[in-house]
């Protein structure tokens, strides 16, 4: 695992983007996996910019890690992030997007069908944001190691990032996802995890500090050499560690 420990929110962002992009020039046919919520926002204003300008993306697939039950049009679905903050802001078409359908009526086939959808477009880049209670994905506490791709109850501490994220009262706010299973996230050539900001520094310190355990999904990651973090200062501010 590689960390790289920034200044702040706007060094994340463009460093995440930095190494997108590098995919995206590198590869023929590249696939990324995107996540949503807080933390990639400026990295999608930063995406959007670089595809107005000139970065291509006709050849490129784009996956995404998790989507809430729901309907696919709820302020806080995934389908509905994708829209606003990246396809409608830009001209160009993807080669290929196809996204979690949060409001299928048959979950088990719909995870059947994304996970077909992922062995036929193998990631080279896995977009993570890292929970309060160290979820990845919606990974929480105590899911095992070998989860494959589940709908996921959500945490009390998840349910309530979701609605201080997306503003919403508690009878509007989801409490269940679809998400990649740890093995299909370690499946990616590459995985990225973006940690920002303050309320994330506890959640870190456990990552980093303590033994590897699944009452911390994230701490997972430790065992794996494809995996790159980028940690801003508010969020590494309670680590021991030398930097
Ligand atoms: P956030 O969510 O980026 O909105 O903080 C991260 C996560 O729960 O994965």
């Amino acid at each position: 695992m590689k960390i790289y420990f920034v200044k702040d929110y706007e060094e994340l962002s463009q460093k995440a983007f930095e190494i997108i992009e590098s995919v995206i020039l590198d590869k023929e046919y590249p696939v990324i996996s995107l996540n949503t919520g807080g933390t990639p926002r400026q990295l999608f204003k930063n995406f959007v910019k670089a595809i107005q300008n000139d970065l291509d993306i006709t050849r490129t697939t784009l996956l995404t890690l998790d989507e809430y039950v729901g309907p696919s049009d709820a302020v806080y679905s995934v389908q509905r992030y994708f829209k606003e903050n990246l396809t409608d802001q830009i001209e160009d078409k993807f080669y290929h997007i196809d996204l979690i359908h949060g409001d299928a009526n048959n979950q088990d086939e719909e995870i059947k069908r994304y996970q077909k959808i992922l062995q036929k477009y193998p990631r080279d880049i896995q977009l993570l944001g890292l929970g309060t209670n160290g979820h990845i994905g919606a990974n929480e506490p105590g899911t095992p190691f070998n989860s494959t791709m589940f709908v996921s109850k959500h945490t009390k501490e998840t349910i309530e990032s979701t609605k201080k994220e997306y503003k919403l009262s508690d009878e509007e706010t989801p409490n269940e996802m679809f998400t990649l299973g740890f093995q299909e996230i370690l499946q990616a050539k590459n995985i990225l995890l973006l940690v920002s900001g303050r309320h994330k520094a506890k959640a870190v310190k456990t990552f980093l500090e303590d033994n590897i355990s699944e009452n911390c999904p994230v701490s997972y990651l430790r065992n794996y050499d494809n995996v790159t973090v980028i940690i801003d200062e508010d969020a590494a501010s309670l680590l021991d560690l030398e930097k």
